[in-house]
């Protein structure tokens, strides 16, 4: 009988060694070890056979069915890991290839494309990116820069409010205080971000962008704002461009300024165009000196008016892009129709 099991058993494990596939090696399973196979039944017989034979027997069956159990599981696993590897090998794909049919890579929405290349020339010119809240307090977003309690800006008609003393943000222009709050002078930031107004036409949605602008440091002059902002416009307008200041009123700056830059569309034809209306300039943000009260907010931070001066612009990221690309309706860059997006950059 033992010679039987050790004969089934050599068998077996050269079975077990020849299967090439999982399902090879399933049918081995099931002709040794399976309900009619010799190996079972011989277990099974155990207790019919004379008690001299039945230890010995028994043990050595047992032990064969155990190692033949083993070897078939680890004849699994290396076939498995085998298959695995092949269909590694033979499923890779490259997806680095062009689709089939070729897919669109798509492109940066104008707004952003447009808000990077605005970040680009700053940081080029020394400034550093910061974000802030959207969410603000109506002490950042007004009083700590010196709107008056009754500045129209303040009402309910012209600004969401959150709660009473918490608004969505009018413009990005209290992360001046922020900024300033964070870190003492010399300071040059720009702040990217979404503000929130009232205002619904062709050229105002709800919801739109700004940078901000800020720049603090000993000695700084409306010239430094006037040369900056030269850079900046021919950078993003054309190099052969100029600005010219006009006086305005923000409560936060004096003196304030409209910053305008030359017409690039007449320019190009010679003629009069629609975009300037044949003036020649484009207004395209509003700037100033930091007013002295402003500083004094965040005196207690580095920012002795007596000591430094500071200029601050803040510029409409849809406006600027309107202008460079010819937009004439910014509602439609909210709109999501590919067919307009793809128009830009
Ligand atoms: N915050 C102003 C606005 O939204 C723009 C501005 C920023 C003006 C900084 C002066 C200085 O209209």
């Amino acid at each position: 009988m033992i010679d039987r099991i050790e004969a089934i058993e050599q068998q077996a494990s050269s079975a077990v060694e020849a299967a090439q596939t999982s399902d090879a090696l399933e049918q081995v399973r099931v002709q040794y070890l399976g309900r009619k196979a010799d190996l079972p039944n011989i277990l099974r017989g155990v207790a019919e056979l004379p008690p001299e034979q039945r230890g010995a027997v028994g043990k050595r069956a047992n032990q064969a069915r155990k190692q033949l159990e083993a070897a078939i599981e680890r004849r699994g696993a290396a076939l498995e890991a085998a298959e695995l590897e092949r269909r590694l090998a033979s499923d890779a794909i490259d997806v680095t290839l062009p689709g089939d049919p070729p897919q669109p890579v798509g492109r940066l929405h104008v707004l952003t494309q447009t808000r990077r290349e605005i970040e680009d020339v700053f940081l080029g010119l020394g400034f550093s990116v910061l974000e802030g809240p959207e969410v603000e307090s109506v002490r950042y977003n007004f009083d700590a820069l010196n709107h008056s309690p009754t500045h129209p800006a303040r009402g309910r008609s012209d600004t969401f409010y959150v709660a009473d003393d918490v608004v969505l943000r009018t413009h990005t222009s209290p992360m001046q205080i922020r900024a300033m709050e964070a870190q003492p002078p010399p300071l040059y930031v720009i702040i990217p971000g979404r503000v929130y107004r009232r205002d619904s036409d062709a050229t105002h949605t709800p919801q739109f962008h700004q940078v901000e602008g800020l720049a603090v440091d000993r000695g700084i002059t409306l010239a430094d704002l006037k040369g900056t902002l030269l850079d900046f416009s021919r950078a993003i307008f054309g190099a052969d461009r100029e600005v010219r200041l006009r006086p305005h009123f923000f409560p936060f700056t004096e003196p304030s300024v409209e910053v305008d830059v030359s017409c690039f569309n007449c320019a190009r034809d010679g003629s009069p165009c629609q975009v300037c209306k044949g003036s020649g300039w484009l207004e395209i943000l509003g700037a100033g000196m930091v007013d002295p009260n402003v500083l004094g907010h965040v005196r207690e931070h580095g920012y002795d008016p007596e000591e430094v001066q500071g200029f601050a612009f803040g510029m409409g990221i849809e406006r600027i892009a309107a202008l460079k690309y010819g937009i004439p309706d910014i509602r439609t860059l909210y709109q999501n129709d590919v067919r307009v997006l793809e128009q830009f950059g």
